[in-house]
């Protein structure tokens, strides 16, 4: 099929993008004491120079004392990580690439299995990660009005760095996500309720400051998921309805893209029509979205996590699906952790050299 579509250029506010493939945000713990090293700079140049048009960081965590379980994930404060994500997004820029970084709060989380531990307990919106299982406290008003300072605080920092947009994690039940769901969200106060536009109102404020902080012309992503790790088929928006009035007060807030997390982009949303996630987003919001999900590949990811393989798969239905409209952008995570030229391939239709992925490639930054 011809793929020219996925490879017609994109401008919104601070991007200009060559094509319309975004590597997608993927923790990879290769940053000791939370630093960024120089092979980290290497592997995001390598992707850059093999043609994505958009490289979203992994997970990168603001300035809360328990924002993450890992030490060797990347912060996004203090001078030697900030040093550390010069050298990253510099590199990325002398190649010709754009960069956001991913800007994370994992909220209550599951100890680590290395053992590490943040030196205080984890904080969220009702101490919960999931159903009956509690490992933290619960944030008080100061502890969120914080955060909403901190979130903005490193939103500063990636346009002051020279980042071309950023995105807030708000997915898969870390922080903001945690806030979004009833099951981990049992609040009184204002910052809980019955409807998930209640329960928005910390995504909201957040998304007040960043812009706040990044002024108009930078484009802020969110990432969003139906799914909980705990539970697959979960939605929070039931029905187009509720999706409409959980994501249009998101976008008054100053999101520009909506970036709509599934595990295998071609699951219709709702009943009766064929759209994913991100098609639903678009139609509702009128925004850009990001659709994500099982480009390229058989397997979807999670059962990556557990050791499963994936072969390449045709990118055919994605292309029916963007040549209809359905989503400007599409996010690539697995195919670019094994194979920095996975884009190259793609456009230069060398499908016989495409290398699928193995677990091989969770445990090192691929450089060739
Ligand atoms: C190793 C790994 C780490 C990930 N880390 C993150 C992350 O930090 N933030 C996030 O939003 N999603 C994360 N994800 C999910 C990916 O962004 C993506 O949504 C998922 O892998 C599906 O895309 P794929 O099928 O193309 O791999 C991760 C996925 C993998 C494989």
């Amino acid at each position: 099929m011809n793929n020219d579509s996925l490879f017609r250029p994109f401008q919104l506010k601070s991007l200009n993008i060559k094509n319309r493939i975004v590597m997608a945000p993927m923790t990879r713990s290769f940053s000791p004491d939370g630093v960024p090293t120089a092979k980290v700079a290497a592997y995001y140049r390598k992707r850059a120079e093999g043609e994505v048009g958009l490289i979203l960081s992994e997970g990168t965590v603001i300035d809360r004392i328990s924002s993450s379980n890992d030490a060797n994930i990347p912060h996004f404060h203090g001078e030697q990580a900030l040093a550390g994500w010069k050298n990253v997004i510099d590199g990325v820029h002398q190649v010709g690439g754009e960069m956001g970084p991913q800007i994370w709060h994992m909220g209550i989380m599951d100890n680590h299995h290395s053992g590490w531990l943040p030196s205080e307990p984890f904080e969220g919106p009702s101490g919960l990660n999931r159903p009956g299982f509690s490992n933290g406290r619960t944030m008080t008003e100061s502890d969120i009005a914080d955060t909403i300072v901190a979130f903005g605080k490193a939103a500063a920092d990636a346009k002051r760095l020279g980042f071309d947009c950023l995105e807030l994690h708000g997915a898969h039940d870390y922080l903001i996500d945690q806030f979004f769901w009833s099951e981990t969200n049992k609040r009184t106060d204002i910052w809980g309720g019955k409807t998930l536009p209640e329960r928005s109102k910390f995504a909201i404020e957040v998304i007040k400051e960043v812009r706040k902080q990044v002024g108009e012309d930078f484009a802020i992503i969110i990432r969003l998921s139906q799914w909980k790790p705990a539970d697959y088929t979960y939605k929070l928006a039931k029905t187009p309805q509720e999706m409409e009035a959980w994501l249009n007060p998101l976008a008054d807030a100053g999101v520009d893209i909506f970036h709509c997390s599934q595990r295998r982009f071609w699951e219709p949303e709702f009943d009766g029509s064929d759209l994913n996630f991100a098609g639903w987003a678009k139609k509702l919001t009128g925004k850009a979205t990001i659709t994500v999900g099982s480009v390229g590949l058989t397997g979807e990811f999670l059962a990556a996590f557990a050791g499963e393989s994936s072969q390449p798969s045709s990118l055919d239905e994605l292309i029916r699906r963007m040549d209809r409209g359905d989503f400007d952008l599409v996010a690539v995570g697995r195919p670019l952790l094994s194979d920095p030229n996975w884009v190259r391939k793609i456009r230069e239709k060398d499908t016989k050299d495409l290398k699928g992925f193995t677990k091989e490639a969770l445990a090192e930054l691929v450089l060739e």
